[in-house]
């Protein structure tokens, strides 16, 4: 028999080169890697035991801080009493139950709920849930999807073709056909260092109709947008923006996806954006906050007459070919039931309704400071962009996010060069003070 030590179940040397990482510099990283091996609240610890401040809720998902007792405890529960149930054609009690309580939480009649395990499942989900929503009511020439340039909806064929990052596509050759984008909002000569939604930009929206024009409403089934823009560098709608592009959609019967999976479940003041906006879009995706990033979990609300286009026919034949086989996993079911415990006992999203001014007022702090070209905050989150170096485009991003880790005990995250902050809603005044005096030291050291 083989000895236990010389398997290679068994013990292996880690020099972290077989872990290809997601969206990351991996030779950078491996050369002098930034590693969490513990988290609790508002903190991150790394493997060595020093304390991080978490300025970026991890990856825009722990919205109600970290390892929290009743979502440890949920989860820890759950697994002693049920590991998994299939999600085809057999459910469990806590499927249910999750879904009625984020229908409850959505605006107008967006009451139905497709569970899947990312935000990039999410959106895919929703844009061939719109393509067979047309085709079940017999149009089926309603194919084209409409993004926008700067969208970030995750990695998906679907979500990649609808996005508008260039580095994110140039690499996959052509994606889906019959996608067409409208033009990012921003704009920083006309809204640079506005706070919250920027006055200008909201005839934007009109594109739409310029694209209905060219393609014929006839061809179009969906838009996609994210309601602030975060991804790519927190860009918040102008004023009116969202509430012109309903209009638009409503007038050529074209559906209106929100992608709220960083702008869900508290991130901007409220349950969704939708609500802050006062525009009820069609399908809501959302992801991240509904575990408050504690087990993988995705999902589409859908409103009533797109869930109801689908009921028709036999009652034993399947009325959508699509799904998961963790769809609604119970770990997951059973974290977003905690999890929504949690917001709705702490009033976690009245909480960051109120923080949002301070918030603002702190990061507008760093105004004048070496590279700072625009600060951008609204809800609980910010962009800050920097200049980028001669010549070498997101170094001084690279810079920030080693400086933030090894120098300053912050959780940051960077994208090319702008930094991009989004605490727990857990976040106290007295720690917003010390994340932005951290960011304040580190944009001084990368100057
Ligand atoms: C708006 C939006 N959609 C989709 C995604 C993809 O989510 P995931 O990484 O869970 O697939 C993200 C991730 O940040 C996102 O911000």
């Amino acid at each position: 028999m083989e000895r236990a030590s010389t398997s290679p179940l068994s013990v292996v040397p880690n020099d972290l080169e077989p872990y290809w990482m997601p969206f990351t510099a991996n030779r950078a990283f491996k050369a002098r890697p930034r590693l969490v091996a513990r988290a609790k609240d508002m903190h991150y610890f790394t493997p060595d035991g020093r304390k991080l401040l978490d300025g970026a809720a991890g990856l825009w998902c722990t919205n109600a801080g970290h390892n929290r007792d009743p979502i440890v405890k949920a989860i820890q529960a759950q697994a002693a009493e049920l590991d998994y149930a299939p999600a085809f054609q057999f459910s469990h009690p806590k499927a249910f139950e999750l879904a009625s309580r984020v229908a409850a939480l959505a605006p107008g009649d967006l009451d139905h709920v497709f569970f899947c395990n990312s935000g990039s499942e999410a959106v895919d989900t929703a844009l061939k849930i719109a393509l067979a929503f047309h085709n079940v009511r017999g149009n089926a020439s309603r194919v084209r999807l409409i993004g926008r340039e700067r969208g970030y909806h995750g990695v998906g064929f679907g979500g990649v073709a609808v996005g508008g990052i260039v580095s994110n596509r140039k690499q996959f050759g052509a994606l889906l056909a019959g996608v067409d984008h409208l033009s990012s909002t921003y704009n920083r000569a006309e809204q640079a260092f506005s706070i919250g939604e920027p006055e200008w930009g909201g005839h934007l929206a009109d594109e739409l109709d310029r694209l209905v024009a060219l393609h014929d409403a006839s061809t179009i089934a969906a838009v996609i947008v994210e309601p602030v823009a975060a991804s790519t560098g927190v860009l918040p709608p102008p004023k009116g923006y969202l509430q012109k592009l309903r209009a638009i959609c409503d007038r050529h019967g074209i559906l209106l996806i929100f992608d709220e999976v960083i702008t869900g479940f508290g991130r901007m003041g409220y349950a969704f954006a939708a609500e802050r906006y006062g525009v009820t879009p069609d399908m809501i995706t959302f992801a991240k906050g509904i575990t408050s990033g504690s087990v993988p979990m995705g999902g589409v609300l859908v409103r009533k007459h797109i869930y109801d286009a689908f009921m028709k026919g036999p009652e034993h034949v399947i009325e959508l070919f699509h799904g998961y086989t963790y769809s609604a996993h119970p770990l997951a079911c059973a974290a977003g039931l905690a999890t929504l415990d949690l917001y709705r006992d702490e009033n976690l999203f009245e909480r960051a309704r109120k923080l949002e001014a301070p918030w603002a007022q702190a990061a507008m702090s760093l105004k004048g400071l070496p590279n700072v070209l625009d600060i951008r905050p609204v809800g609980l989150t910010v962009g800050i962009d920097l200049a980028s170096k001669p010549d070498a485009v997101g170094k001084r991003g690279y810079a920030a996010l080693e400086a933030s880790y090894y120098d300053h005990d912050l959780m940051l995250r960077a994208v090319g060069d702008t930094l991009a902050l989004s605490p727990p809603l857990i976040v106290s005044e007295s720690q917003i003070g010390e994340i932005f005096d951290k960011v304040g030291k580190i944009i001084k050291q990368v100057a």
